[in-house]
């Protein structure tokens, strides 16, 4: 399929497309080394100054340090990725990928980045996206900076944030009575009548895309190593799979040390565990999950449509799935906040809680090193975190 006009899914089957390019002229310690000439700050400086346009974010810092692997066009950016890796004070092989520090506060920022991107590129003007809450807050940035239009359908019970900053960037929201599936359903009754492109997770193929750096840059951070586990705190799924493409790829540019890839751990929350089931089941497929409840509002995907990738890669891996209760999750966003000053969004408490699980199981060793994903910042959820911590105003 062709990378020249817009693409959704697979004509024939309904899956996931992914973007595929020659990587044969990056391989190799020459390839690797160009990247990070072109990511150094005296030649961004220059590329910058060349170009007339020193005041706007660089297009070749953040997640662009790797355009050599993205599509080549220009990138629609608001400075994100090339998020911090914070190592814990308390557990010496751990480190926490902050993405709390992209624009708009969260991962989403990635993939909404290049999709928004490619909309602009291939002229498109009215984008729709069904969302847990971030991927909105992001698609109504990225479409502002590109001037198109945001249409939005989201949970009525969103964080509160999630619904400000898309009103504030300009989208059009629709709050719904009912998760991101009956959101999802709605966008696809009225796309075409109204000309709407789809962005919905995994059915197009730059948010996997986007995504895929989160792979590049924590192996480029751990010094081009591979961690012994990753752990993802899973709704859709995206930047799992995007890990996983970006693993590949290394292999295939020979940039990463040769080694055992990492165990993929997909952290979901007991309330809404679709994928923890099927692996638990040893199924190829989840099964819908009914009555979805949790704050942790980005985990709240009661049938994603990646399910059958993401299972097959937690296998390949030699990972595993859990699921932890919202007092559990509560309980180690508590734990970090206070001993190690990392204020946890939800769905990231949940990947420290699995950690501290996998630990008492003997599953992981205190000597593994390994990379917890904080999917967005604790700050975007004070109204939901207050509620469940019942932490209230002072009248
Ligand atoms: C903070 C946060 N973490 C994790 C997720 C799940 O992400 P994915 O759909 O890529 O699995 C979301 C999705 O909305 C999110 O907002």
């Amino acid at each position: 399929m062709s990378a020249e006009q817009p693409q959704t899914v697979c004509a024939k089957c309904a899956g996931s497309l992914y973007v595929r390019y020659d990587l044969r002229p990056m391989r190799g310690e020459a390839g690797q080394a160009q990247v990070l000439r072109d990511a150094s700050p005296g030649e961004r400086a220059a590329r910058e100054t060349q170009n007339g346009n020193s005041a706007l974010p660089s297009a070749w810092a953040g997640m662009w340090r790797y355009r050599s692997v993205l599509p080549d066009v220009e990138p629609v950016t608001l400075g994100e990725g090339w998020t911090p890796v914070i190592r814990s004070r308390r557990y010496k092989n751990v480190v926490v990928k902050e993405e709390g520090a992209n624009p708009t506060g969260s991962f989403k920022a990635r993939g909404l980045a290049l999709a928004a991107t490619m909309a602009k590129h291939y002229g498109l003007k009215k984008l729709a996206v069904p969302s847990a809450g971030n991927a909105a807050g992001a698609l109504a940035a990225y479409a502002a900076a590109a001037g198109m239009e945001a249409n939005i359908f989201m949970p009525k019970d969103v964080p509160f944030a999630n619904y400000v900053e898309a009103k504030m960037y300009g989208a059009n929201v629709t709050l719904v009575d009912g998760l991101i599936s009956d959101c999802g359903r709605m966008v696809a009754e009225r796309k075409e009548k109204e000309g709407w492109f789809d962005i919905s997770t995994l059915k197009e193929p730059f948010r996997i895309e986007g995504k895929k750096t989160m792979g590049y840059e924590l192996v480029e951070q751990l010094g081009w190593e591979y961690p012994a586990a990753v752990f993802y705190p899973t709704g859709g799924g995206v930047g799992l799979i995007g890990m996983w493409k970006a693993f590949a790829e290394l292999e295939e540019l020979g940039w990463v040390a040769p080694g055992k890839r990492p165990k993929m751990i997909a952290v979901q929350s007991a309330g809404c565990a679709p994928v923890v089931r099927a692996f638990d089941e040893n199924a190829k497929v989840s099964q819908m999950w009914e009555n979805a409840a949790t704050f942790a509002s980005g985990l709240r995907v009661p049938k994603p449509y990646g399910d059958y990738i993401m299972l097959e890669i937690l296998k390949d891996s030699g990972g595993v799935a859990l699921a932890f209760s919202d007092g559990v999750i509560l309980e180690s966003l508590r734990d970090w906040a206070k001993n190690e000053g990392i204020f946890l969004s939800p769905e990231g408490a949940a990947a420290t809680a699995a950690y501290d699980h996998l630990l008492k199981t003997g599953f992981l060793k205190a000597q593994d090193r390994v990379v917890l994903f904080n999917t967005g910042a604790g700050l975007k959820y004070t109204d939901v975190t207050a509620e469940a911590a019942g932490i209230l105003r002072p009248s």
